[in-house]
C-alpha cells in the first residue's frame, strides 16, 4: 500500500543506554552479566561505545533522513548510590540533547529501559513498593535538569514487559530448571542483598511489580509534566495476542492482564508508544507454536509485520490517546528481509491513518546492532552494522531504504 504520511510525522531510530552505551558498571544487569553461570550469551561489556560516539551516531541518522532520535538516559549512571545524583552524568545528557537539537532531530528521552541501579534491585526492584517514590525522586532530579530540552519524555520502557515475561513463562508451562532462581540467589549474594529479594526488571516477578509500575508511571507522568517542555508518554510492549478455537479464555485473560490493564492506566496521556514486533496465538492447548512452514526471525517468534497494525488499533481504541511507533523492527542477518517487514508493518501504519486513528510517527528499533540482553550480540536489529572491533559504523541498504522514505514522509 502506498501513501503519503501526516505533516510532521516522526520518524526515528531507536536504541536503550545500556544496549550501546557501554560499561554501565553501576547497573543491576552489569553484576549479573559477569557473574559465574550468567544467564547472559555474553557481557554488554563497551558495547558500540555510543556513550563517547553519539555526536556521530546523530548525525548519522539525521544524514539518513530521519527527524527523530529516541534513546534513554541511564538511571544507574545518574543515582549510582541512592540519593546521589550525578552532576557530570546529567550534564552528559544535556549536552547528548542538545546535539540533537543543534542539527534539528527531535530527542525523544526514555528516562527507564530496563537496566536500574544495583542498590535498586538490590532492593527488590519494582516489586519493592518504594520502587514508586524512587522512580518518581529520580525523574524530578533529571527532569529539573534536562526537561527543559525535551520535547517527547516517555517515563518506562515497555512497563508491561515483566509481567508479560512472567505470564508467558506460565502459559507454556515452563517451570525452569531453576537456573534463572539460582542465578537470582548468586546475584543478591555478590550484592551483599538479601536472599529472595534481588529482582531485575526482566527476570523478577513481573505479577508483583505490575502494580507498582502503573502507579510508578502515574507518579512520574505528574512530576514531568511541568518540567518537560513538551509531551510525557510511556511505551507498552503490544504483541498481537490472537485467539484460535479453544484458546478464548487464556487469550481473554492474558490479554487483558498485559495489554489491556495498562492501556486502560494511561488514558488521558500525551501520547502512547506502541512496540510491537510480533503474533502470539492461542488454541486450546495453550500457547500456538507459529504456524508450519512461517518464516521465523532471529529470536525464535514469527515474521508477522501485520502485528503492527493491530496493536496500534488495539492502543488506540482502549488507551484513547494519540499513537507513536516507538519501536519496530526484526532480528535478522538478511537485511533484505528487515526491507520486506518493514514496508509491510508501514502498509498497516497508512492503514490505521486512512481509518482516521491518530498516529505520530514510526521509530525503527534499532539504529544499530546492538547488545540484545541475554541473547548478547547474535541478533541484528540495526539499520546499521558495527563492527565492535573498531567501532566503525556502515549503513545497511536498509538504513538508505527507510531515510528515503522518512525524507518523501510517503511510502512508493
Ligand atoms: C526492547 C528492546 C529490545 C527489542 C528487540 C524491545 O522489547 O525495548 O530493548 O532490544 O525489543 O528485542
Amino acid at each position: 500500500m502506498a501513501g503519503v504520511f501526516p505533516r510532521g510525522f516522526l520518524w526515528g531510530t531507536a536504541t536503550a543506554a545500556h544496549q550501546v552505551e557501554g560499561g554501565n558498571i553501576a547497573s543491576d544487569l552489569w553484576l549479573m552479566e559477569w557473574m559465574k553461570d550468567s544467564l547472559f550469551e555474553e557481557p554488554s561489556a563497551d558495547a558500540c561505545d555510543h556513550y563517547h560516539r553519539y555526536p556521530a551516531d546523530i548525525g548519522l541518522l539525521k544524514g539518513l533522513g530521519f527527524n527523530t532520535y529516541r534513546f534513554s538516559i541511564e538511571w544507574a549512571r545518574i543515582e549510582p548510590e541512592e540519593g546521589f545524583f550525578s552532576q557530570a552524568e546529567l550534564d552528559h545528557y544535556r549536552r547528548m540533547i542538545a546535539a540533537c537539537h543543534a542539527i534539528n532531530v527531535a530527542p525523544m528521552v526514555t528516562f527507564h529501559h530496563f537496566t536500574a541501579p544495583l542498590w535498586f534491585t538490590r532492593d527488590g526492584g519494582w516489586e519493592n513498593a518504594k520502587s514508586v517514590d524512587r522512580f518518581a525522586r529520580y525523574c524530578e532530579v533529571a527532569g529539573k535538569a534536562i526537561g527543559d530540552l525535551i520535547p517527547y519524555a516517555c517515563t518506562i520502557n515497555e512497563a508491561n514487559i515483566p509481567i508479560m515475561v512472567t505470564m508467558m513463562r506460565q502459559a507454556v508451562g515452563i517451570r525452569g530448571s531453576g537456573r534463572r532462581e539460582r542465578a537470582l540467589q548468586e546475584a543478591a549474594k555478590l550484592c551483599g542483598g538479601e536472599p529472595g529479594k534481588f529482582s531485575p526488571y526482566l527476570s523478577g516477578d513481573g505479577i508483583a511489580s505490575a502494580p507498582n509500575l502503573i502507579a510508578a508511571h502515574r507518579k512520574a507522568y505528574e512530576v514531568l509534566k511541568p518540567l518537560i517542555n513538551g509531551k510525557v508518554g510511556i511505551t507498552l510492549a503490544l504483541n498481537n495476542f490472537q485467539c484460535e478455537a479453544g484458546g478464548e479464555e487464556l487469550f481473554k485473560t492474558v490479554d487483558h492482564a498485559i495489554n489491556g490493564q495498562f492501556l486502560e492506566s494511561i488514558r488521558g496521556d500525551d501520547y502512547v508508544g506502541v512496540q510491537t514486533y510480533t503474533r502470539v496465538r492461542f488454541g486450546a492447548k495453550g500457547v500456538l507454536p507459529p504456524p508450519e512452514g512461517a518464516e521465523r526471525t532471529q529470536m525464535g517468534y514469527e515474521f508477522y509485520p501485520e502485528a503492527l497494525e493491530n496493536t496500534i488499533r488495539q492502543a488506540a481504541n482502549i488507551g484513547k490517546c494519540p499513537v507513536i511507533v516507538t519501536e519496530n523492527g526484526i532480528g535478522t542477518e538478511d537485511d533484505a528481509r528487515r526491507i520486506a517487514y518493514t514496508e509491510r508493518a508501514l502498509a498497516g501504519v497508512l492503514r490505521c491513518l486512512k481509518d482516521g486513528i491518530d498516529v505520530r510517527g514510526y521509530i525503527h528499533w534499532s539504529m544499530m546492532d546492538n547488545y540484545e540482553w541475554l541473547e548478547g550480540y547474535r541478533p541484528k536489529f540495526g539499520l546499521v552494522e558495527v563492527d565492535r572491533t573498531t567501532q566503525s559504523r556502515k549503513p545497511k541498504p536498509s538504513a538508505y531504504w527507510l531515510g528515503e522514505i522518512a525524507k518523501k514522509n510517503a511510502l512508493a
